[in-house]
């Protein structure tokens, strides 16, 4: 893929991401959302997370396209409590070939003005404090009011009481292979 030059305007087509789009969005997202980069971001992306936004929010998963390519894409979702209507970001990613063009913000303004249509008067995004462009680019939006919030990781086989559990499940799977009945050579 080529970069287009910075200064030419670009063709950006949004539309509603169907079964073809599951499998390069995915490995779109699996290009952005790295571990070295967003630890926590990087374990959560994984294909169902693409397949289950698809099957329960298909009018809130929407691509991006560039000439036929993909270029992006956001898969959101809304939140009824109590009497608010809220829409969430949950991913926003866009192809580094076409960073600074404008793509996240058509992306954001299409599902915002989907997510008014059906009563949203409230929007949510949120991503990793070092993710200094996504940061900048919600900032811009006009998203603030930002909280951090704290995420906390334990190593369960390292641990002293559940690393002992884990071990004790593994010793009964272990004895359960032991245990399953061996087929007489006549049965078929
Ligand atoms: C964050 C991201 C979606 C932005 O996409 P994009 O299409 O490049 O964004 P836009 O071109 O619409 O940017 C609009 C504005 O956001 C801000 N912005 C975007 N990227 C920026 C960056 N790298 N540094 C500083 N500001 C940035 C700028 O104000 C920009 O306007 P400008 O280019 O006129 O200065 C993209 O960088 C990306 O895909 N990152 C990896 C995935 C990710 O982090 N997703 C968000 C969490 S789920």
């Amino acid at each position: 893929m080529t970069d287009a030059p910075k200064d030419s305007p670009l063709s950006i087509n949004i539309r509603d991401m169907d079964i073809n789009d599951l499998a390069p969005v995915y490995h779109l997202g699996e290009t952005l959302f790295t571990s070295d980069l967003y630890p926590y971001i990087y374990r959560t992306w994984d294909q169902w997370e693409v397949i289950g936004l698809y099957n329960t929010d298909p009018e809130y998963c929407l691509v991006a396209e560039v000439e036929d390519q993909l270029a992006g894409f956001i898969l959101g979702t809304i939140i009824n409590k109590a009497s608010w209507v809220y829409g969430y970001i949950i991913w926003l990613g866009v192809n580094p070939s076409f960073h600074r063009r404008g793509i996240a913000d058509r992306l954001v303004d299409k599902l915002v003005e989907r997510m008014i249509d059906d009563g949203a008067r409230f929007m949510m995004a949120d991503t990793d404090p070092e993710n200094i462009p996504a940061v900048k680019f919600f900032t811009r939006k006009g998203f603030g009011n930002v909280r951090k919030h704290i995420f906390l990781s334990l190593n369960l086989s390292k641990h002293e009481y559940y690393g002992k559990l884990i071990a004790y499940e593994r010793e009964k799977a272990e004895r359960q292979v032991w245990k399953r009945p061996r087929r007489h050579p006549h049965q078929s």
